[in-house]
């Protein structure tokens, strides 16, 4: 690295998941995933999660933007804009359908040699995850989810499975996804996407959450170490949402609170990392006599199979305000920031949270970092020519690059890559939403899914080609 820009081989590039843009929900033997029963919501009605798939009901993850049978087309167009790294998951349905069979799908292992194969045509690393909020349906239905220890043995089967099958082709692995976004645990969008659990009456949702947690945790940690004696040169991470939560006022107790708020969310890594539980989580356990089921087995595996980087998405930071307790209530005690504007989905914009994101972890983990999901959901308008003039979005990845910029030359943070989300405009997870956009490559397609699927560039597209092209000198 020179002293002032980005290391040679940096990954720029960008991020997806498969259940929001393949499509394609019951080809070649691909069973339901817990996506399959999201319908469409927008910024003020929430998705529903239904138990069936019900006939009036749209569900926008069966289509996505088919990219199952556009993925050539789709990856041309990366490589034209010069990614060096293309992240998408694995859909675990397309693999195990029902997520407890004994042998895998062929026809579903077979789509993603395709997938990367044609990566590796355009020298695009593969960066893959292998659950992102899409474990299949059958697993919630039969086993109740996460809740359930027997989850560990199917995740790590599937996980040897890709192992087994890809290591030749795709070098860097996450396990989950967002583990930590399940740590609002009053949020059943949140939880389900993490877990697959549905809370029923009666249940102490925080207890629930810890116990299902812990199991993909010992999951995690196992498919590392499945992974590493399969091909100890695979680089495999966690995948923590990191949204700052800056203290309300330098009172005492919002400073604390503050803190704590950060440590609720960020224990996650704090395990995969270090391999052991926090002291105040350990405390928390204890003091609420939580019969939780963790094993000296578990233990020993979380200590041994550490990650060997952090994967990390940032869009916002939040602020807290202390009230009256200590543990942090994601949907009680936030408060507005007057220093940062928001999205129209309510997403507060805040560039140099990045820096701080990204020093915070350096100073907590001394891992290698990777931003593996940053960028701005907009309303887009195609114009009759088929432009798309983003400004917005260019401004947007502009602050949060230079802001990454600093952190990597003036900081010295040891930065793996860049992968913008939604690289390629996509189904949104929180709404399942069309028209919350974030790609370079605009998709011709409604909340609906109507629309012919074209894809054009947008104006954000030649603008990251210029920033690829110049590793990240000219943001102009
Ligand atoms: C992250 C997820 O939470 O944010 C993605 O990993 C998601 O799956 C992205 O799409 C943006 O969120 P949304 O709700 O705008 O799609």
């Amino acid at each position: 690295m020179t002293n002032n820009t980005f290391k040679p081989d940096f990954l720029w590039g960008g991020a997806v998941a498969a259940h929001q843009l393949e499509g394609a929900y019951r080809e070649d033997g691909k069973g339901l995933s817990i996506a399959d029963f999201l319908t469409l919501g927008n910024a003020n009605k929430p998705r529903r999660l239904t138990d069936t798939i019900e006939d009036e009901e749209y569900y926008p993850n069966h289509h996505g933007i088919d990219f199952y049978h556009y993925y050539k087309e789709d990856i041309k167009l990366m490589a034209e804009m010069g990614f060096k790294a293309f992240r998408t998951s694995i859909a675990w349905s397309r693999i195990f359908p029902n997520g407890d069979e004994d042998q895998p799908n062929e026809a579903g292992l077979a789509f993603y040699d395709k997938v990367f194969n044609e990566c590796r045509k355009y020298n695009i690393e593969s960066v893959v995850t292998l659950s992102h909020f899409e474990m299949p349906y059958h697993l919630v239905k039969e086993y109740g989810g996460w809740s359930n220890r027997k989850l560990i043995d199917f995740f790590s089967r599937y996980a040897r499975v890709c192992f087994e099958r890809y290591h030749n082709k795709v070098k860097y692995w996450m396990t989950f996804n967002e583990i930590n976004n399940q740590a609002n645990y009053e949020n059943e969008l949140s939880v389900y996407e993490n877990s697959g659990i549905k809370y029923q009456t009666g249940d102490n949702k925080e207890q629930k959450m810890y116990q299902a947690a812990h199991y993909e945790l010992v999951a995690s940690a196992q498919a590392v170490q499945i992974g590493h004696a399969i091909d100890p040169s695979l680089k495999i991470g966690a995948m923590l949402a990191f949204c700052p939560i800056y203290p309300n006022s330098p009172k005492p107790e919002d400073v604390l609170f503050a803190n704590r708020a950060m440590d609720s969310r960020l224990y996650f890594g704090d395990v995969q990392v270090n391999g052991t539980y926090p002291n105040w989580l350990q405390a928390r356990f204890r003091n609420n006599n939580w019969d939780l089921d963790i094993t000296s087995n578990d233990l020993e595996i979380l200590q041994k199979d550490t990650v060997d980087y952090i994967g990390f998405s940032y869009y916002m930071s939040f602020d807290a305000k202390y009230s009256d307790h200590l543990d942090y209530r994601e949907n009680e005690d936030l408060v507005a920031n007057p220093y940062v504007k928001v999205n129209d989905w309510g997403w507060q914009i805040d560039p140099v949270g990045l820096r701080y994101a990204l020093n915070w972890m350096t100073t907590r983990w001394h891992k290698p970092l990777f931003i593996v999901e940053n960028g701005l959901g907009a309303y887009d308008k195609l114009t009759d020519d088929h432009k798309v003039h983003d400004t917005y979005r260019i401004a947007y990845l502009r602050n949060h690059i230079e802001e990454m910029k600093k952190a990597v030359v003036d900081d010295g943070v040891d930065l793996m890559g860049y992968l913008p989300w939604g690289c390629i405009d996509l189904v949104s997870a929180s709404t399942g939403e069309m028209k919350k956009r974030y790609g370079f490559i605009y998709v011709d397609e409604d909340d609906y899914g109507h629309g012919s699927l074209k894809r054009y560039k947008k104006d954000s597209y030649y603008w990251y080609k210029k920033v690829i092209e110049s590793n990240g000198s000219d943001l102009s």
